[in-house]
């Protein structure tokens, strides 16, 4: 690891500690926030891979008690208690199941989808940006059902040769795609946030 790189990721794994987050990730939704202004007060925001939960710390500091969040992951997350927050642990190819929790929690729709998913690294990198596309895929799906008209959705993208065959669904989609490296991604990371907004 270069000098350079184990900077960047100490300042943000330090920053994340002081500050109270459960991950450096916070920083990024952080400034994709900043940006973009995608979290309002009175949204209902669905987080899609969302372990530990700092996507979930940061979207609750912006709405408090004005909206539901519901956070998907396959791993098993430690609770947040607060009582808009509600948690599915599932994959996100169970749409079946997926449906079912929602329709307990009386959601149908929301205003805003994140999602911060990833992949189990293998270090081969042709197989984990493919399998970030099959995520991403499934969660444009999701969203086909689950996200409002005009509403946004924020992915993590891990870049590829190929990617156009993730920006085409999406502009068939979504009126308008917008890219982004948080500053807090690391220098070698080939991830970005890809930003869809208002859903045709
Ligand atoms: C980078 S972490 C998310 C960090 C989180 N946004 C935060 O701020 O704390 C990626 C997450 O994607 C989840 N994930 C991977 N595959 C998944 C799947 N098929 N369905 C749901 N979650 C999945 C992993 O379990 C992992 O917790």
């Amino acid at each position: 690891m270069s000098k350079k790189a184990f900077v960047v990721q100490d300042k943000y794994f330090l920053e994340a500690k002081r500050q109270g987050f459960r991950a450096r990730s916070a920083f990024k939704l952080l400034e994709i926030q900043e940006k973009f202004n995608l979290i309002k007060p009175g949204f209902n925001i669905l987080d899609i891979g969302a372990a530990p939960g700092s996507f979930l710390q940061v979207i609750r500091k912006i709405i408090w008690d004005t909206g539901k969040i519901v956070w998907i992951d396959i791993q098993k997350i430690e609770k947040l208690n607060f009582p808009n927050i509600y948690l599915i642990q599932e994959s996100i190819f169970e749409t079946e199941k997926i449906v079912a929790e929602l329709e307990k929690i009386w959601i149908k729709q929301f205003d805003l989808i994140t999602s911060d998913i990833a992949p189990s690294t293998t270090g081969q990198s042709g197989v984990d940006q493919y399998r970030s596309v099959e995520l991403n895929l499934a969660i444009l799906d999701v969203a086909d059902i689950f996200l409002k008209k005009w509403g946004n959705l924020v992915l993590k993208v891990f870049i590829w040769e190929d990617v156009d065959d993730l920006v085409r669904p999406i502009k068939k989609r979504y009126k308008t795609l917008r890219r982004i490296k948080p500053r807090a991604c690391r220098d070698r990371s080939f991830e970005e946030y890809f930003v869809c907004l208002n859903k045709i």
